[in-house]
């Protein structure tokens, strides 16, 4: 079954993918951060250069080895990652935003480790960039595709994500089934593109289900 998407669907195309978490500074020894693996972007990145892509992936923290065939960054905030993808948007034809990016980090990293004092403490946060919007709403922009996480409504969330942030196409997955997602080996997704058109993905491997996206994306990017 590999075999067959290991053509030349995407040859010379250069592909750019986010992958894995980020994480945002507290202090020197402390950070906030998620429980992504950086699974699913790694098997896309292999999946992209089977298909002959010239592929890049900016990763977060992640304990992953780099696929065949591929070029790593490798970074640790959301501000690091925002800026290594304004460093590729000029040698890119697609964006894939695999990357959970953390929503906000702490307004102020502390110089030195935070001592215990009161019973309860609070950290004031500020929003992070939205790297895929960025991506998607430069004049240079490539065709970008971002993922969407959701525990409810999942098609109506993905496709307010897939407006909002102007994608070409989102890939959608229902996190509320703890089997799948996250942080496990499989996952099952629905796209859904610009066109209305949507395709659903039965729950497989992460790593087939990389080269059946890439088979989709390779299609769309075409049309
Ligand atoms: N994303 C990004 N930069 C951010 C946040 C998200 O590039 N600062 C990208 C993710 O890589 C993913 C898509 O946006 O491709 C959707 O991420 P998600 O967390 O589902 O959406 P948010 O817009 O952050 O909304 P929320 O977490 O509130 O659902
Ligand atoms: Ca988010």
């Amino acid at each position: 079954v590999a075999n067959c998407f290991e053509s030349n669907a995407l040859d010379g195309i250069r592909v750019v993918i986010s992958a894995g978490p980020t994480r945002e500074a507290i202090d020197p020894v402390r950070y906030i951060s998620n429980h992504s693996s950086g699974k699913m972007g790694f098997a896309i990145a292999n999946a992209a250069a089977e298909a002959g892509a010239l592929t890049t992936i900016i990763a977060g923290p992640v304990n992953l080895a780099t696929p065949e065939n591929c070029q790593r960054i490798d970074v640790t905030s959301a501000q690091d990652m925002y800026q290594s993808a304004m460093q590729q948007i000029g040698q890119c034809d697609i964006f894939i935003a695999t990357a959970a990016v953390a929503d906000y980090r702490p307004a102020t990293v502390a110089e030195q480790k935070i001592k215990k004092n009161d019973d309860t403490m609070s950290i004031q946060l500020t929003k992070n960039i939205d790297i895929v919007s960025a991506v998607a709403s430069h004049s240079n922009r490539p065709f970008t595709v971002g993922f969407a996480a959701e525990t409810q409504d999942v098609e109506r969330y993905a496709k307010d994500k897939m407006q909002r942030k102007n994608l070409d196409m989102i890939v959608a997955n229902d996190v509320a089934n703890n089997n799948i997602g996250f942080n496990s080996d499989d996952n099952a997704v629905t796209i859904f593109c610009r066109d209305d058109d949507s395709m659903a993905i039965a729950q497989t491997s992460k790593q087939q289900l990389g080269r059946l996206l890439i088979a989709k994306i390779a299609s769309q990017y075409k049309q």
